[in-house]
This record gives structure tokens, C-alpha cells and sequence, in this order.
């Protein structure tokens, strides 16, 4: 049987828990085609989302507006207007570039025929801006998040409703969002350039960021035969009754797949996010070209590591500087993913994206990769300072009121009432992350703080991960420690699987910081929105 995705909100709306769908068969015509019904790889233009001009400023704060809205683009060659969900019509979302230490508040308008909730992964924000799962805006509804943007790093917005996460974020529901230091970025001299502007969705001079600064969302994705997104073909995708996760057979950057970037012979920095469902990529290049690792998903490292290859499970963020001089005008270097285990391959899936030296730089390219980035705290002083250990165990087991197996932690589901840990407000712990399935890795995800990863089944973190950071990589058969300070709010957040499928269903538990007991949904709820008379931001 197929499943609509009309008829997927449906039963979701019955099931007001998890979606729990019968079990379809495995259909040829739809399923993710080994010869990609989508075209060639490196054939499509790299592409950069637009900047985000905030509606107003004041001393303090700037305020957005995004409504989230159906449009169509170009994801494939094959087909020009491909249907999406998307932030302002478009995935991925327009990027919000905001200053450290200025306040944004971002109006999350839903014009859409899906519930949403919007969280701002990476921000230290409120509980009730924290986009809880079950604080709902309905079709017609808006809300004002406001984000205090006390740290520089890569951030992403992206949906967080309850039980819908990953066919909301596959419809196109993800964006990223940059917290930059300018007197940090001053000092430092890594590449960046003069804004990039050209014609685009909010005027003819849109700003598109910095030349060498180059945002880089990755994401997979499904195509039906009309090249629509395909949300119910993939035997192994949300409808199978299995849960286990969602896979595309064509590998998107910035909503373009395998694109072709030119480049110029010099340093480029470029902010990876993997915005995907449920894929895990080891990523490494041609040529021999290496990638120079900056920062991880909360901001810079201590110093500079030179990889050939890294991991970048959903929802991780890395930076890294390329040097483009080393290769001749006409090098193509390509960007692959190295196949890693229990993600699902098709033909083309460990291709990503090419980057084609086009030219000599324009002007002299004056940037360099510091020895130095950022004074970070000796894990060693760390470990010193924890207080508490607790062990989260990461599984799948029957729960009661459930027929099949769910994903789990501690044994236990999603409840919004029920918190699995109750730290103190600045405690510090360590969190022991526990995967003893040989069958499957999850990238955990804790909301409101940054860890530092102490080990890997008692092996040092890789040389890439050590920093500040909010998801890891919980491979096969691996227990990762985490170490991190319970701030700066109190309040009850999440902790989940960042495969937003295992999330789903349900991988997730609430954790409050404090004394605070408020269910963040009742703090601030949404409010109508009026089209005709919209409400003054
Ligand atoms: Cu990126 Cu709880 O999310
Ligand atoms: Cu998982």
C-alpha cells in the first residue's frame, strides 16, 4: 500500500503519539532507483542560500520575519520546480547571519498544513524558544523566538514537532544560522572577503555572505519519477513499520545535487552542516587535497588539524579552510563520501560535490590559518571539576501502549512530563553514552550545552572532534563520555537520536536543569496569525 503524505498527517493527527503505519511493501516504481532517476552528478551550478535581512533593528536586537511556506526550485537537473516546504519557500532556509552578543528575534509565521516547532540548534536559547516538541504552531499560527547569540558558531533552525521531525525536515524545514565574532574574525584573518550580491529572493542586491565564507548544507534526498520529494516510497523510509531511517539516492548541497562549484587559486572556509534524515558520511576528497579543521559545532578548536577525511553525522557541524592554491587552473577536485556502516548506498551516494579551479584569486589572498584559534579549556581541568556521572543507554525496546519496537533511551520513550536527569543549574557531568547494538549508530543531540568528548570505548576522541560540541557520533558497539556544565539556564530541555526518525519514534527524553519545572509550552504559547492584518513585529 502507499501511503500519501496527506494521509501520513492524518494518521499522525489520530495517532497523537507516535505514527505508527502499517507495514508497506517495498514498491520498484517509487523506491530509490540504483541508476538515479535525478541526472548527473556535477552538472548543476553550486548555489548559496540568501541572507536574511532582519524587517528592523534597534540598539539591541534585530527582528526577522520567516514564514514557512510552500515554493518550488531546482533541486535535480532533471526537473527545474520541485515542490517544497521551506523557511521563506526554499531549502534550504535563508541564512540568518547575526553578531555575537546582539539579541534576534526571529517571527516563525506557518503557512503551512503541518504543525511546526521551531528550534535553533546550537543556541543557549530560553526553554520556551527552544522549539519543545510539543510546543505546536498550528497551520495559522506564529510565534516571536528570541535568541540571545551569546556564542560565535554554526547554528541551524530547523522543525521539531513532535513525532513529525523528519517528514517535516525532509519537506524542507531546515536553515542554517551564523553567530560570527567579528573582533574575533578580525584577528584571526581566516578567509572571508567582501559580500557576495546579486539578484535574489529579497531584492536585486540580496547578500549572500562572504566570497570565501561559504556555507555548505548537506542533505540526501528521495525523488518520485515527476522528480517531486518522494516521502513514502522508500522501503525503508518512514512508512515501513520499521522506523529505522531515511535515506535519498541523490546527495544535495545548499538544495543543489552534486553541484559544481568554481573556485579560485586560494583559501576558502567553508561551514559544513549535515542536514540529512538519517545519513552519516565519512567525507575525503581527490587530488589529495586535505581539509584544515577550524571549528566544530559550537565554535573554533584550540588550533588547527590537517584530515584527509572526517565523519559528519546529521546534525554536526565542521569548518575547515581549503587551499585551492596547490592545484592548477582546470583541477577538478572532487568532494566523495567513503561508505560508512548501516547507512543505505545507491550508485551515487559517495558522490557530493565538485569544486573546479577556475582562476587565479582576484586579489591577493592575504587570509592564513592561525596556530592558534581559541583558548578552550584542558579536558584534563575538566574532568577534575564533574560532579556527577549518569549512563544513558541508547537501544530499542518494546514500551507499553506500543505494538512494535521503538528506539529508546534508559528503556523509555518520549514524555514530555517525565525527565530522565535533573542536573543541577551549572552542574558539571559527565554523560556516558551507551550503544551496545551492533546494528546501528545514532548521533545524540543535547539541547542548551556544549560538551567535550572525553573518550570512544577508551580510545581519544578523533582529532577533528575535539572541541566544544552538541552532537556525536555514537557508532556500532561504542560507548562515547561526554563532559559538559549544566547552563546557562534552567528549565527543561531535550536530549535525543539527531537520525530524526529514530527521534521520532522516539528516541527522546526531557532533562531539567534545576528547580524549574514549567513545561516550556505553556510559557509562550503561539498565537493566531492574521494574514490581512498581520500583527506589528
Ligand atoms: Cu537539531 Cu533537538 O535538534
Ligand atoms: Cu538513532
Amino acid at each position: 500500500m502507499k501511503i500519501s503524505r496527506r494521509d501520513l498527517m492524518k494518521y499522525a493527527a489520530i495517532a497523537g503519539g507516535s505514527v505508527l503505519l502499517p507495514v508497506a511493501a517495498p514498491q520498484a516504481a517509487f523506491g530509490a532507483d540504483p541508476n538515479s532517476r535525478a541526472g548527473s552528478p556535477y552538472t548543476l551550478p553550486f548555489r548559496r542560500p540568501p541572507v536574511l535581512p532582519p524587517v528592523r533593528s534597534d540598539g539591541s536586537t534585530d527582528y526577522y520575519q520567516i514564514i514557512a511556506q510552500t515554493g518550488t526550485q531546482q533541486f535535480i537537473p532533471r526537473k527545474a520546480n520541485t515542490t517544497v516546504y521551506g523557511y521563506d519557500g526554499m531549502f534550504p532556509g535563508p541564512l540568518i547571519r547575526q553578531r555575537k552578543d546582539r539579541q534576534s528575534v526571529v517571527r516563525m509565521i506557518n503557512n503551512l498544513d503541518i504543525p511546526m516547532s521551531t528550534h535553533l540548534h546550537g543556541m543557549a536559547a530560553l526553554p520556551e524558544f527552544d522549539g519543545w516538541a510539543n510546543d505546536i504552531s498550528q497551520p495559522g499560527y506564529y510565534k516571536d523566538y528570541v535568541y540571545p547569540n551569546n556564542r560565535a558558531a554554526t547554528i541551524w533552525y530547523h522543525d521539531h514537532a513532535v513525532h513529525q521531525t523528519a517528514t517535516n525536515v525532509n519537506l524542507g524545514l531546515a536553515g542554517m544560522y551564523i553567530v560570527y565574532d567579528e573582533a574575533v574574525d578580525n584577528t584571526l584573518n581566516l578567509p572571508k572577503g567582501p559580500d557576495l550580491m546579486g539578484p535574489g529572493p529579497y531584492g536585486p542586491n540580496t547578500n549572500y555572505g562572504p566570497a570565501y565564507d561559504v556555507p555548505l548544507v548537506l542533505h540526501d534526498k528521495l525523488f518520485d519519477r515527476r522528480g517531486e520529494v518522494d516521502f513514502d516510497g522508500d522501503p525503508t523510509s518512514l512508512d515501513d513499520g520499521d522506523f529505522k531511517d531515511m535515506f535519498g539516492d541523490v546527495i544535495t548541497i545548499n538544495g543543489v545535487a552534486w553541484p559544481r562549484m568554481p573556485v579560485e587559486r586560494r583559501k576558502y572556509r567553508f561551514r559544513m552542516l549535515n542536514a540529512s534524515i538519517s545519513r552519516s558520511y565519512e567525507l575525503q576528497m581527490t587530488r589529495g587535497a586535505r581539509f584544515t579543521m577550524i571549528a566544530t559545532d559550537a565554535g573554533y578548536r584550540s588550533s588547527p588539524a590537517t584530515v584527509r577525511r572526517f565523519i559528519i553525522s546529521p546534525a554536526e557541524r565542521y569548518e575547515f579552510v581549503i587551499d585551492f592554491s596547490e592545484f592548477p587552473i582546470g583541477e577538478e577536485i572532487k568532494l566523495r563520501n567513503r561508505s560508512l556502516p548501516n547507512n543505505e548506498d545507491y550508485n551515487k551516494t559517495d558522490d557530493v560535490m565538485m569544486f573546479e579551479v577556475v582562476s587565479d584569486p582576484t586579489t591577493p589572498d592575504t587570509s592564513e590559518v592561525p596556530s592558534t584559534l581559541q583558548l578552550l579549556p584542558p579536558l584534563p581541568v575538566l574532568l577534575s571539576q564533574a560532579q556527577r556521572t549518569r549512563e544513558l543507554r541508547f537501544g530499542r525496546d518494546f514500551v507499553p501502549g506500543n505494538p512494535v519496537e521503538q528506539w529508546t533511551i534508559n528503556g523509555r520513550v518520549w514524555d514530555q512530563n517525565d525527565m530522565e536527569a535533573n542536573p543541577p543549574l551549572e552542574g558539571i557531568e559527565i554523560w556516558n553514552l551507551v550503544n551496545n547494538s551492533g546494528g546501528w549508530h545514532h548521533p545524540i543531540h543535547v539541547h542548551l550545552l556544549d560538551f567535550m568528548l572525553i573518550d570512544r570505548n577508551g580510545r581519544p576522541a578523533e582529532a577533528y572532534e575535539q572541541g566544544w560540541k552538541d552532537v556525536f557520533y555514537l557508532g556500532e558497539n561504542e560507548t562515547v563520555r561526554i563532559i559538559g556544565k549544566f547552563g546557562p539556564h534552567a528549565g527543561r530541555f531535550m536530549f535525543h537520536c539527531h537520525n530524526l526518525v529514530h527521534e521520532d519514534h522516539d528516541m527522546m527524553r526531557g532533562f531539567q536543569v534545576g528547580n524549574v519545572s514549567t513545561n516550556p509550552s505553556s510559557v509562550v504559547p503561539p498565537q493566531p496569525y492574521d494574514f490581512n492584518n498581520p500583527p506589528v513585529l
